[in-house]
């Protein structure tokens, strides 16, 4: 596995993902490493395996030496997203007065919807999808209307058209959840993407909130596109943090941005949302978003080498699994029907994100590797796992060996 080093940090030059052993690993105390038992590789939900980035653990290392623990107050985390979004992206019409910071991006969409929407109206979102988009959605009392994607893992404009109607008759304030990047696909929308829902949208009398949190996770090659950036999308919204790119959901604070004909409704967030968000949350992200540079391009070089890396080793250990290459995000979407495992689903709603099913079981108890279900991402997920490889590439070539070692089991005569 990956050489012993120190449990932080590392030198400016190295990849982040290949600085921590699976033993520091597994030290660890969150989801990711305690779900399941110890013989298991995790590579389900999204954490990474890297140590915190050296500006954000001397943030937060500085906070906590100063004692500076209260409640948050200001505008730098909005500012720093600001210069991130145009340095990085051109999104030079950001504008910090139409940003607003919530306790994270989940419960920011929540909050939006609050704004924008009524209890019972609907809401759309492109299956498959992040299961909590589900979850959240009817939680807040709105009901879940999908729009499928394309066999090409795309945005379908028809089936979005169709979605949109029918979410403009079952309510009067319907809305479109975007996902961009989109989880579990790793799909990027492309700006003439964009364009065409913000026409739609407005056709129907949808508002759109696009859930931008994996955006700083574009690998290479791939350009991303700011929803509010986009021709017609200025009623619109986005929801973003440093919690992916830089590891952080264990640090709470997000960002709900207006477009500028939506700043009023920003405007009337209730003033107690913005008390959920962790004054240390806001300290890291804001670290994050004014650091930028070296540290993450090395991790996002050493996520491009990884997907690279993972069709390698799918060609050689798993040849009949299907691999879309993600064009952003450390997620890859396996289309795993072709090895004829059941994937009869347990009962219930999409949307319980840790609930296992199908391939993602075979592949737990076979080869002791933890993998997302596809199941539990709505419409066209069953038959499917998420994998992160957001890890070493030592544990990435374990987990999949161990994969088609289990499948070959399975099917001796095919082997
Ligand atoms: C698309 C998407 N949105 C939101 C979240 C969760 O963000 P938060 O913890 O800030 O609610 C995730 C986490 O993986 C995600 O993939």
């Amino acid at each position: 596995m990956a050489a012993p080093s120190p449990a932080a940090g590392g030198s400016a030059a190295e990849n982040p993902l290949t600085l921590l052993t699976l033993d520091e690993l597994r030290q660890r105390t969150s989801v990711k490493w305690r779900m399941h038992s110890s013989d298991v590789l995790p590579l389900w939900v999204a954490e990474m395996d890297v140590p915190l980035a050296p500006p954000v653990a001397d943030a937060l290392r500085r906070a906590i030496d100063l004692g500076d623990t209260g409640y948050a107050y200001g505008r730098a985390y909005a500012e720093a997203l600001g210069d991130f979004a145009a340095r990085r992206w051109g999104w030079h019409s950001f504008r910090v007065d139409h940003a607003t910071v919530v306790p994270d991006v989940m419960m920011g969409i929540v909050e939006v919807l609050r704004l924008v929407t009524d209890p019972g109206d609907a809401v759309v979102v492109c299956s498959p999808v992040y299961p909590p988009f589900y979850a959240f959605v009817s939680h807040a009392g709105r009901q879940v209307i999908e729009a499928p994607l394309g066999p090409d893992l795309r945005m379908d404009p028809a089936a979005l058209d169709e979605a949109f109607r029918r979410a403009r008759a079952c309510g009067r304030r319907p809305a479109f959840l975007l996902c961009n990047p989109h989880n579990p696909t790793g799909v990027v929308h492309r700006r003439d993407e964009l364009e065409a829902v913000a026409e739609l949208a407005r056709r129907h009398g949808l508002r759109v909130i696009s859930d931008e949190i994996h955006a700083p996770l574009v690998l290479p090659g791939t350009h991303f596109t700011p929803y509010l950036t986009v021709v017609g999308a200025e009623n619109g919204f986005a929801l973003t943090s440093a919690s992916k790119a830089w590891n952080l959901a264990g640090l709470k604070a997000a960002l709900a941005v207006a477009g500028p004909q939506a700043a009023a409704d920003l405007d009337r967030m209730p003033e107690e949302v913005g008390h959920g968000p962790s004054h240390l949350g806001v300290i890291a992200h804001t670290a994050a978003f004014r650091a930028d540079g070296q540290w993450l391009d090395l991790l996002l070089d050493g996520l491009d080498g990884n997907r690279t890396l993972l069709e390698t080793l799918l060609a050689k250990h798993l040849p009949s699994v299907a691999y879309h290459r993600p064009e952003g995000t450390y997620l890859a979407w396996l289309d795993c029907t072709a090895l004829g495992i059941p994937t009869e689903q347990p009962d219930g709603e999409p949307g319980v994100a840790s609930e296992i099913a199908g391939p993602a079981q075979m592949f737990l108890d076979r080869a002791r590797v933890a993998l997302s279900s596809g199941h539990v991402f709505g419409t066209g997920g069953a038959g499917f796992v998420r994998l992160n490889f957001a890890t070493s590439p030592a544990i990435l070539t374990e987990a999949v060996t161990r994969m088609g070692r289990a499948v070959d089991e399975l099917h001796p005569s095919t082997s």
